[in-house]
């Protein structure tokens, strides 16, 4: 749905992205994760068809963002930093007349302002000021403007930064709800909100993307053989020889109260395997687990966005 190719934008002499290259299939939740000053917004706005490239090439739906606005515009809903809300308008009004800035058709405003009111949950506001409301309305009022045109794509940046606890909590929520029927890239330089929110992640710092791929991919330990702890209900040499038996097994080590340490071939996961073998026995599968640690999303973050993580080296 969306292609990024090589971009590349300077303000002055000064690149603000670089060589920035990923896409985005239909119905995926992206988080474009990265600190302040990053690239992130620079990114969007070139999606978004606000800012040109210096070079490189990004397409929505097949439609080049720079030859072919006209056609990206009609299929992207862009949530920018700061929501463009008029706020002496009450939601309904507003909404109305974002449909028809956005070219929706007279005949079809109604149904599309009443719709997105609906998705994102203001139906309740809708006579009111938008002045008045929490910022965590606010923000879904922005919501609403960028899909009223009933976009494929959502561009979304920073769509949480200033709300509190719990208005974070259904703003997400209502983000994930959207997924599917739209296209989705969020920003965010908070952690927790791409594991909480997004299938995958592109990691971007000082301009450069420097990780991309899922998140239990990012994760995940890739180091060489994986050891797994079981604990079987069930009589112990035999569970040892059938665990032992299971195709990718290198080791199987007894230990006391019915635990295995089970050592697997580099790469391989067994789990299901192991899972399989034991309940086929008719025995008890009572915990199964990994004994190396997976790294947090954190610890893939920090060791790619600090300099002794070797981010730009
Ligand atoms: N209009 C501008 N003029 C000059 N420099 C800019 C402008 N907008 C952004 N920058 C610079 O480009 C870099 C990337 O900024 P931005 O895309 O806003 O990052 P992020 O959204 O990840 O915080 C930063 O160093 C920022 O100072
Ligand atoms: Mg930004």
């Amino acid at each position: 749905m969306i292609q990024v190719q090589n971009l590349t934008r300077y303000y002055g002499r000064t690149p603000a992205i670089q060589g920035v290259s990923f896409e985005v299939e239909k119905g995926e939740i992206l988080g474009f994760l990265g600190p302040n000053a990053a690239g992130k917004t620079t990114t969007m706005r070139i999606l978004t068809c606000y800012l040109p490239a210096t070079s490189g090439s990004a397409k929505v739906a097949g439609f080049d963002v720079f030859n072919q606005s006209m056609d990206v515009r009609r299929r992207i809903g862009y949530l920018p930093e700061q929501p463009p809300l008029y706020t002496d308008m009450t939601v309904k009004a507003y909404l109305h007349f974002v449909a028809k800035i956005k070219g929706v058709d007279p005949r079809e405003r109604k149904n599309r302002v009443n719709e997105v009111m609906e998705k994102t949950d203001i139906t309740e506001r809708q006579d009111q000021v938008i002045r008045k409301l929490s910022k965590g309305f606010k923000q879904r009022v922005g919501l609403a403007q960028a899909m009223v045109h009933n976009p494929d794509v959502l561009v979304l940046d920073e769509p949480t930064v200033g709300l509190d606890p719990n208005q974070i909590i259904e703003v997400r929520q209502l983000i994930k709800n959207l997924a599917g029927n739209h296209t989705i890239i969020l920003s965010t330089h908070i952690l927790p909100e791409v594991e909480m929110t997004c299938q995958r992640a592109v990691i971007i710092s000082r301009g450069r993307v420097v990780a991309q791929d899922t998140i239990a991919n990012m994760t995940q330990q890739k180091r060489g053989a994986g050891r797994l702890v079981l604990q079987v209900d069930g009589p112990a040499a035999p569970v040892r020889d059938k665990l032992a038996s299971v195709a990718g097994v290198k080791k199987v080590h007894a230990s006391s109260d019915n635990r295995y340490e089970v050592e697997s071939e580099a790469g391989r996961d067994v789990r299901r395997e192991l899972a399989q073998a034991v309940v086929q026995n008719g025995w008890g599968l009572l915990e199964l687990r990994s004994k190396d640690k997976d790294f947090t999303l954190e610890e893939v973050f920090l060791n790619l966005t600090t300099e002794e993580g070797g981010a730009n080296a």
